[in-house]
């Protein structure tokens, strides 16, 4: 009998004993390709010597000091080797535990900013339908998945929606993709102007949305415009790249393909690839000046900020996407797991949509090609991909309410950087083995 408080009562997860490079054993010696990195997490795979021997000599050094006390060498290191590698002028970095305290912190830094510079009444955050910032309060209500807002709604701070940028499902036929691009984008300036423009703080979006939509990148031209309603209104910009960063769309940093920077950009996942709990706020000068200049004091903090070892793993993974050249091996293999899917999916009844960048990327699952109607979400087909995939030890992540956080199903896929063609070509065979058993059983 198990102690754990799991995620579902109702199910027993294997138990995962042992990983190595993109596997996963579990404990009665099943291997799982994870072909999703988890929840696109594992970037420099798993079982990597560096990144465990720099975990091991830093907890042997420095287990821990409190912020309060001390900084650190490894945080020291980490934050130098975050800030030389971005292209944009982010050059303070602010280390916690995980995504959701990322976005948090970026949240409270943000209003003290604008406290800072004599801004009281900016305390609106705005953000899109169909993203997800986290699931701690305040990320929760700056996001738009509703799915998991639903049951907390009465706990959380009011934040004003605008659509996504989502050209398969919203981009009407009529319209090129760059005026559907610019039509979604002005839907910020007109909730800004809604709010009261001297009462907005910030504006989140992921770069590339994850796992609520299932890998959509912005149409080009779409975060240009972001950027320029943003600074007309004196409004920061938000990117959060907790998926979609740190090498997992072809560049270190997703903004980088928008020919834009934002003011704060939110790390965590592929920061330490899951070696260690770790996050991070990248602040932009003007920010952290105002700070500086201020008050001097952000008032914010955990326990387990900046934490030595943490950052010592952080460290060592961003050593080998960056020095040791993985991150440079996820755009070719992003191209061939694409036309990979296209091959097996292109002209699948099923398969409405085949989309990403890099290596994270998606299908999506409709019931009419043509119409693109989804599924009804009582059959759960997101449900019974993952199923399927998992009895033919295929790790990959579905997920429903793809459209609204009720309609549509859609599966990820962010396998480690480390993958081989051949692995690629293994873990496109075995998901549309899944997916048409998942189809059969659903009786589609
Ligand atoms: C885009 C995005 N932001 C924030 C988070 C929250 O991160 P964490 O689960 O580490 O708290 C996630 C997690 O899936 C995410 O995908």
């Amino acid at each position: 009998m198990s102690h754990v408080f799991p995620r579902d009562t109702r199910k027993a997860p294997p138990v995962a004993a042992y990983a190595e490079g993109i596997t996963i054993t579990d404990a009665d010696g099943r291997r799982y390709i994870d072909a999703s990195g988890g929840a696109a997490v594992s970037c420099v795979g798993h079982g990597d010597a560096k990144v465990v021997r720099a975990i091991a000599e830093q907890a042997a050094r420095l287990d821990y000091a409190h912020t309060s006390f001390f900084t650190s060498e490894a945080a020291e290191a980490l934050a130098d080797h975050l800030v030389r590698n971005v292209p944009a002028p982010l050059d303070r970095v602010y280390l916690v535990g995980s995504g959701s305290e990322a976005n948090e912190a970026a949240i409270k830094m943000t209003r003290q900013y604008f406290l800072e510079i004599g801004q009281p009444d900016r305390r609106v955050f705005i953000s899109r339908r169909q993203s997800y910032h986290g699931n701690t309060l305040g990320a929760l209500a700056a996001g738009g998945n509703m799915f998991r807002k639903a049951p907390y709604q009465p706990l959380l701070m009011d934040v004003p929606l605008i659509a996504p940028c989502f050209a398969y499902r919203f981009k009407r036929d009529d319209e090129s993709e760059e005026a559907y691009g610019l039509r979604v984008a002005d839907e910020l300036e007109a909730a800004i102007l809604k709010a009261g423009p001297g009462n907005v703080a910030g504006f989140l979006a992921e770069t590339v949305v994850g796992a609520t939509a299932g890998a959509v990148p912005a149409v080009p031209g779409y975060f240009r415009r972001i950027r320029e309603i943003c600074d007309r209104h004196g409004v920061l910009l938000i990117l959060d790249e907790v998926m979609c960063g740190m090498g997992r769309t072809g560049t270190l940093h997703a903004f980088e393909q928008e020919g834009i920077a934002p003011d704060l950009l939110i790390l965590a996942k592929g920061l330490a690839g899951g070696y260690q709990p770790i996050g991070a706020v990248m602040a932009s000068k003007a920010v952290y000046d105002a700070f500086a200049r201020g008050s001097g004091a952000f008032m914010h903090g955990h326990t387990y900020a900046a934490h030595p070892v943490a950052s010592a793993a952080a460290l060592a993974v961003q050593h080998r996407l960056v020095e040791d050249g993985l991150a440079a091996r996820v755009a070719p293999l992003g191209a061939h797991l694409q036309s990979a899917l296209v091959e097996r999916f292109g002209n699948h009844h099923h398969v409405g949509d085949v989309r990403g960048r890099g290596l994270l990327q998606a299908i999506e699952l409709v019931k009419d090609r043509a119409t693109r109607a989804p599924f009804d979400p009582a059959v759960k087909l997101n449900a019974r991909v993952k199923r399927e995939a998992m009895a033919r030890g295929l790790m990959v992540y579905p997920m429903g309410g793809t459209i609204d956080g009720k309609h549509g199903d859609h599966v990820l896929l962010a396998p480690p950087f480390i993958v081989e063609k051949p692995e690629i070509d293994t873990i496109v065979g075995l998901l549309g083995q899944a997916v048409d058993a998942a189809l059969l059983s659903a009786d589609a």
